[in-house]
This record gives structure tokens, C-alpha cells and sequence, in this order.
């Protein structure tokens, strides 16, 4: 039904030294829309989704929402239509959803229409532990009733009722679950403590777009009135912030000069800030940035924080763009305890990094050289391959169905901005581009 993964080109190699010169058009937001595709199925008519990035994370959610009946049809890359009027059961299985973490959408969807679901604790990165009380939280505070029973979570109720829950951590998810299982319940629902990145105001925007009543959403209260039904709707997603600002980072760290189109600007402007600390011209448009870098980048210092704050997903490409910075920079993730996977790897081609707890000292070193890493998960692979297209030499990145997760044709993106990056499956093919693109 989608494009097969193909498990053996699960390599990039890279020959790096070029600075990335050019245009790229940014995708619709991976985080958006796997809560947008779940929260489709609770209208029984035809939703059409359109700007959906065409990546694993998306098509294996697809593929497991029409494994419990959900009609997908699949008119193009980038648009689909779901009617979710024949969904025959609410149990998802473990094989369907094990690999991506977002099939948690799934239960506050589907209890918020049919009041029940069952639905595998999910996978992920594994960039910390990723619990969901929160979200279990806000279920309970409806009126279902929550278990956990074997590996899967179980919710079900008589009536959802609405409530009001304050959050006792920032949870992008939980916030957008209990808006999604709360938007039919009867009554107000007060969220507070909500997260307020663009991806949960896409989805409120959608759930209002299919006859929701919710308002507030993009700040700490988030407010839901029950509505009787959620009818057709058609709906664009916006732009994904993450994947501009790795191509953002990605001018930075070689000295290029890119224009990123089809951006929300205001949405980057934490990135847009630091990358003009570091040294970086920033051109701000419409719907584009052009981020350009002509010498040395300096030091600076980042704090991952909810949205407005630096985004945590960006966090391993602005650590391997500082570590080539002019200095010594600090860098405290605040919301992960485990995204500093990425140092072990880039120390290979000659980082200089400390990571003590959830804080990485960074020494700045004047260049890389090639060198072969694993990609520990999606945005740790995408900052070695930003790494990659730096360094002195040939590089080559393992496991990149991580980064495939989350980014579509990156490749093929970063080709159009002159680097010298292609898939590859076998040692063979290594050493053929080894000496190809050592000619040039
Ligand atoms: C979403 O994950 C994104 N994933 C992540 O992007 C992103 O890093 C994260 O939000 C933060 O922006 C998707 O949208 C599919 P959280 P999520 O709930 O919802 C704690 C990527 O690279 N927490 O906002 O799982 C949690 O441990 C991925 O695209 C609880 O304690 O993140 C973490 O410390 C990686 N209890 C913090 O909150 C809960 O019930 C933020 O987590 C839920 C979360």
C-alpha cells in the first residue's frame, strides 16, 4: 500500500567539504500529523488530509488504522482520505504499532468516539523514558476507566464527562490526547499546564475544522466543549518546524546558504535566535527563511524548553554545528534524559564533548573528518548526517530508518543543495563511492 521500507538501504554515505547552496521546500509536520490522521477517524464521514509528510512514522500509523477498519485511501504522497464510519474493533495489535510512539493518539481518538480502546504501549526513540500518566491522567479525570493490562492500555467508559486536569508536566501528547478524547464528551473540559507547540494548535485547529468546540489552544488553558458529533472536513497541515531548522542548522554547519520555504517563520524563531548568536544572517520572509553562514560560528549556550523555548527535537543538530563552533558552549537538555546519544558518535569525527547528566560542554574543534557512526535515533541521525556533510572525507551513517522516520527524502533534498550524499545497501557500494566521488 506504501512505498516498502526497504531494510537494506538503511545507509547514507556522505562526502563532505561543500557548503549547501540552494532552495528547499519544507513537508508538513511528522508531529502534527500523526495526531491529525488519528483524530480523523472520529468523524463517520470522509476527512481529507492534505501536506502529510510522506515518512515511516505516517504510513505505519496509516497501515494500522486500516488494520481496525478504517478506509484509507491514499490519493497522492502528500493527501489522504480516511472515513473512519467502519472501524470493527478498537483493539490495535502490538505489530502494527510497536515501532512508532505516536499510536498512543489512538486511544484518546477512539475513546473519545466509541468510549473504549485498546491500544499497545508504543515504541519510540529511545531518547528516555517516555511515560504516560498524563495522558492516563486526563482519561481518568473524563470518566473512563484506565488499565494497563498485558503491555496494553485499556480505557473504557459508560459516559465521558468533562473535567478539569492540570498537567503536572508540559506534555505535548497528553495535552493533544485529552483535547482529542475530551472534544465529544459531555460538558467543559479545562486543560491547564498545556503545551503550546504549533503541532497541538494544528490539531485543535483540525478537531475544530470536523466541528469541535475548542478554544484556547497555543496557550497554558486550553478549553474543549463537548460537541454531539465531528462531521467531514478538509485539512492542510502546517509546515514542520523540526525539519526547517535541521536544514537551517544545516546552512550553519557548512557554511552555505539556504533558502527553507514554505515555513511559519514565527515558529522558529527560538532556532532563527540562536543561529544568529552563533553568527548566522538570518533573512526572514512570508513563508521562507534564508539562513546564510560566512565564517566562523561562535559559542553559545541552549536550553531545551517547551515551546516558545529551543526545541528539544532540535537539540542534537545545534550540538554538532557548536561543536564546531569558535569556543566553549553548554547545552542543558531540559526535557529528555537520554539525548545526548549522538556525542559517542561524533566524537569519532573529532568532537569535543562532556556530557555530564543532562548537560553537554561543549569544546569547539576547528573541523571533523569522516568517519562511520550509527544513528541512535531520529534526530541524532539527522544531526550526524548534518556532521557528515561538514567533515574532511567520507562518511558512512548506519540504521538510517531512524531518520526516515521523520524526515522525507532527506537525500535526495540534501543532493538539491549540491551534497554528495546517496542510500546505499552493501560494503561494496561503499567503496564504489568512496572512489567515485573522490574524482570530483
Ligand atoms: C512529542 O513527544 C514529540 N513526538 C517529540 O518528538 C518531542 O520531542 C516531544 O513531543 C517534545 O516536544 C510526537 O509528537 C510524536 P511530551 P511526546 O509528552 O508527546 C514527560 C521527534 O523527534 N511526560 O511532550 O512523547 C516526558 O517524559 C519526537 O519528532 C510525562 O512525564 O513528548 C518528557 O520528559 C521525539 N508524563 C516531557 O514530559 C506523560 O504522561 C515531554 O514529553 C507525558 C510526558
Amino acid at each position: 500500500m506504501y512505498p516498502e521500507e526497504n531494510k537494506d538501504l538503511d545507509h547514507y554515505l556522505v562526502r563532505g567539504g561543500a557548503p549547501l547552496v540552494g532552495e528547499v521546500t519544507i513537508g508538513g509536520a511528522k508531529n502534527a500529523a500523526l495526531a491529525i490522521l488519528a483524530a480523523a477517524i472520529m468523524s463517520d464521514e470522509t476527512v481529507t488530509i492534505e501536506n502529510m509528510p510522506d515518512v515511516r512514522d505516517t504510513n505505519v500509523l496509516l497501515d494500522a488504522m486500516s488494520c481496525i477498519g478504517v478506509i484509507v485511501d491514499r490519493v497522492d504522497r502528500h493527501t489522504v482520505k480516511i472515513n473512519g464510519s467502519h472501524v470493527r474493533n478498537v483493539s490495535i495489535e502490538y505489530e502494527l504499532v510497536k515501532k512508532i510512539r505516536a499510536s498512543y493518539y489512538l486511544i484518546g481518538a477512539l475513546l473519545g468516539k466509541y468510549k473504549e480502546a485498546e491500544v499497545p504501549l508504543q515504541g519510540g526513540c529511545n531518547i528516555g523514558s517516555r511515560p504516560i500518566d498524563q495522558h492516563l491522567k486526563g482519561f481518568r479525570a473524563i470518566g473512563a476507566e484506565v488499565a494497563v493490562r498485558r503491555g496494553e492500555i485499556v480505557a473504557k467508559a459508560d459516559k465521558l464527562v468533562g473535567a478539569h486536569v492540570y498537567m503536572d508536566v508540559v506534555t505535548v501528547g497528553a495535552t493533544i490526547n485529552v483535547m482529542m478524547a475530551a472534544c465529544m464528551a459531555e460538558g467543559k473540559t479545562t486543560i491547564e499546564n498545556a503545551a503550546k507547540e504549533p503541532h497541538v494548535v494544528d490539531v485543535a485547529n483540525f478537531l475544530n475544522s470536523m466541528g469541535a468546540n475548542i478554544k484556547g489552544a497555543g496557550t497554558d488553558v486550553i478549553r474543549i466543549r463537548g460537541v454531539e458529533r465531528l462531521h467531514s472536513a478538509t485539512y492542510s497541515i502546517i509546515p514542520d518546524q523540526i525539519e526547517a531548522g535541521t536544514f537551517m542548522f544545516a546552512a550553519a554547519i557548512t557554511n552555505g546558504d539556504i533558502l527553507i520555504k514554505n515555513v511559519i517563520p514565527k515558529h522558529l524563531e527560538s532556532i532563527s535566535a540562536k543561529l544568529i548568536e552563533m553568527g548566522c544572517q538570518i533573512e526572514e520572509l512570508d513563508d521562507a527563511v534564508r539562513v546564510r553562514s560566512t565564517g566562523e560560528l561562535r559559542a553559545t549556550q541552549i536550553k531545551t524548553l517547551p515551546y516558545p523555548g529551543f526545541p528539544t527535537d532540535m537539540q542534537p543538530q545545534a550540538g554538532v554545528t557548536l561543536a564546531r563552533a569558535k569556543g566553549t558552549s553548554v547545552i542543558q537538555e531540559s526535557i529528555f534524559e537520554n539525548r545526548f546519544k549522538y556525542v559517542d558518535e561524533i566524537t569519532r569525527m573529532g568532537a569535543d564533548i562532556k556530557v555530564e547528566g543532562n548537560t553537554a560542554i561543549i569544546n569547539g574543534v576547528s573541523g571533523y573528518t569522516g568517519a562511520r557512526v550509527s544513528s541512535p535515533d531520529l534526530r541524532a541521525g539527522a544531526a550526524l548526517v548534518l556532521a557528515a556533510l561538514s567533515a574532511d572525507g567520507v562518511s558512512v551513517i548506519d540504521d538510517i530508518h531512524f531518520i526516515e522516520r521523520g524526515y522525507e527524502d532527506f537525500d535526495r533534498k540534501l543532493r538539491e543543495l549540491g551534497g554528495t550524499i546517496e542510500k546505499c545497501d552493501a560494503d561494496a557500494d561503499i567503496q564504489k563511492f568512496t572512489l567515485k566521488t573522490a574524482i570530483v
